[in-house]
């Protein structure tokens, strides 16, 4: 199904769980919260958003070929994401997505693994 995040209502769906890759750097801020917010209310408890891409950490970058490529992504919509600024709109949202794991990967990029906590205000770190 074609989907763009920010559309009012997405299309009638259910998920087991959530892969999304290279989309974070490159859809705009608002879209990244708005994919979070969707991933909480259509993923079943427990339920798995997997996130992979480069990320930025305390405003580092993880190697200069990242610092030069989000040098050249089309500001102010896109830019690499703070893993840090992840965390809060993604446990905010109700039944929130909490941080479990993130994943080395080749090529400096990162698998951010979120899961669907088990009640409203639980948890994992
Ligand atoms: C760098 S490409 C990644 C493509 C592929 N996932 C990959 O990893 O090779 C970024 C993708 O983000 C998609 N994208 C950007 N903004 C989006 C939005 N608002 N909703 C859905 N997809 C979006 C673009 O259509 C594009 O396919």
């Amino acid at each position: 199904m074609a989907l763009d995040v920010g559309q009012r209502d997405w299309p009638a769906c259910t998920a087991d769980a959530i892969f999304s890759a290279n989309t974070f750097h490159i859809m705009s801020w608002a879209e990244v919260v708005m994919l979070l917010q969707r991933a909480a209310q259509l993923l079943p408890t427990a339920g798995v958003l997997a996130i992979y891409g480069p990320f930025q950490y305390a405003g580092q970058h993880t190697s200069v070929s990242n610092r030069q490529f989000d040098l050249m992504l089309q500001r102010p919509r896109s830019a690499f994401r703070h893993t840090g600024c992840i965390r809060g709109p993604a446990r905010r949202t109700g039944r929130g997505l909490l941080l479990e794991a993130d994943h080395a990967m080749p090529a400096n990029n990162r698998v951010l693994v979120l899961r669907k906590a088990v009640r409203p205000g639980a948890c994992l770190r």
